[in-house]
């Protein structure tokens, strides 16, 4: 049994505006120990599917399906035991650190409380655990670190600590949302290398990132969002090598790379459609250089794209359900520019 199942996740908000449907038909797994990263384009639905697998929607949005945690049903858990599960067994880290942090409490406060919630640590105990959990996410000094405000601390170090308060429950899920972003270059390679010190074979991540690089260098697994949906499927290595979804190759090829040739890159032109009205058939056809007839009349299921190398690779596009006229031909130069060091990512 997967440790997370999210089975046909679906959101809805109900706004004034009328109805946005920020997630449709969501499935994934994700094992113990392993990595994922969720991908896609700004308001494809990546942090609203985060935050509904975690329970942490209210009104006016509307979820639908099921979310199984460790085997338990997070839809059908109350109140009380999704707060246990949250920062407990599931750790989160979101973007803005600065937001996250509560400005009048220390940072050491704030980690003890954590601790304090999710354990049977209490008192000294606590605050023991948490500067000791601010020493394990490399923050120098912890002791006295702990003592000071989050106005004291940089980005990263902020970021660093929210961390820390993720892991006072000693979870098995880390979910982190941007976790990078906003931070400089050298504090995001910092604190990628942080996670990945902590992302042992107990912890899993589902790590949220617009950053296909961080994502290459961090994941198994990926999942690429495209206007509430998933589009992709496939391991790291497939999905880059070999992606398979139109959407995904525009994308990979609009990753600005050091060294390639820029007249090769095809980046992606349009923008993500307005979920309230999303376009009829695939969400992607109105951009999709290879959209026929049948694109614009139905929403393609997710299948196997089965490209024999035994990694379930799965996209939802017509070119692999035989609904297509043409033969879908699309070819990336993306991971093929590598020996320069790496410096393209
Ligand atoms: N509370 C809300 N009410 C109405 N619509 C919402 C609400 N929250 C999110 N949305 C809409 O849901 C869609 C998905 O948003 P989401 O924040 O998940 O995108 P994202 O993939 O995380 O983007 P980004 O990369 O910018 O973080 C967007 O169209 C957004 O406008
Ligand atoms: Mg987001």
């Amino acid at each position: 049994m997967a440790l997370l199942e999210v089975e046909d996740l679906a959101v809805r908000f109900y706004t004034e505006a009328g109805v946005v449907r920020a997630v449709d038909g969501l499935s994934y797994t994700l094992d113990r120990g392993e990595r994922l990263g969720v991908v896609g384009e700004s308001g494809a639905g990546k942090t609203v599917a985060a935050l509904a697998v975690l329970g942490l929607l209210d009104d006016p949005a509307r979820i639908e399906g099921d979310v199984r945690f460790d085997g338990e049903s997070l839809r059908a858990a109350d109140d009380d035991r999704l707060r246990a599960i949250r920062g407990g067994r599931i750790g989160m880290v979101f973007q803005d650190p600065e937001a996250a942090l509560n400005p009048v409490y220390t940072v050491g406060e704030q980690v003890a409380e954590a601790v304090r919630a999710h354990t049977d640590r209490d008192g000294a105990a606590a605050r023991d655990r948490a500067v000791a959990l601010l020493d394990r996410v490399g923050i120098p000094d912890p002791a006295t670190r702990a003592d000071q405000y989050p106005h004291e601390f940089s980005g990263g170090m902020a970021q660093r600590a929210l961390v820390a308060m993720a892991l006072a429950g000693e979870p098995d899920l880390l979910i982190a949302d941007e976790p990078t972003t906003g931070l400089d270059v050298t504090v995001q390679a910092q604190l990628l290398e942080l996670l990945d010190d902590l992302a042992t074979d107990d912890l899993a991540v589902q790590l949220v990132s617009h950053d296909l690089g961080v994502v290459a260098e961090f994941c198994d697994r990926v999942l690429v969002m495209y206007a509430g949906e998933a589009v992709e499927r496939a391991t790291v290595d497939d999905l880059f090598y070999e992606p398979k979804h139109p959407y995904t190759a525009g994308l990979l090829s609009a990753v600005p790379r050091i060294g390639a040739d820029r007249d090769r890159l095809s980046s992606l032109s349009g923008t993500t459609p307005d979920l309230s009205a999303p376009p009829p058939g695939c969400r992607f056809h109105p951009r999709c250089p290879y959209a026929e007839d049948v694109c614009t009349k139905r929403d393609p299921p997710l299948v196997s794209t089965d490209d024999g190398d035994g990694e379930p690779h799965y996209a939802a596009c017509f070119a692999y359900t035989g609904d297509l006229d043409g033969d879908l031909s699309f070819s990336v130069d993306v991971v093929d520019d590598t020996d320069d060091g790496g410096a393209d990512r």
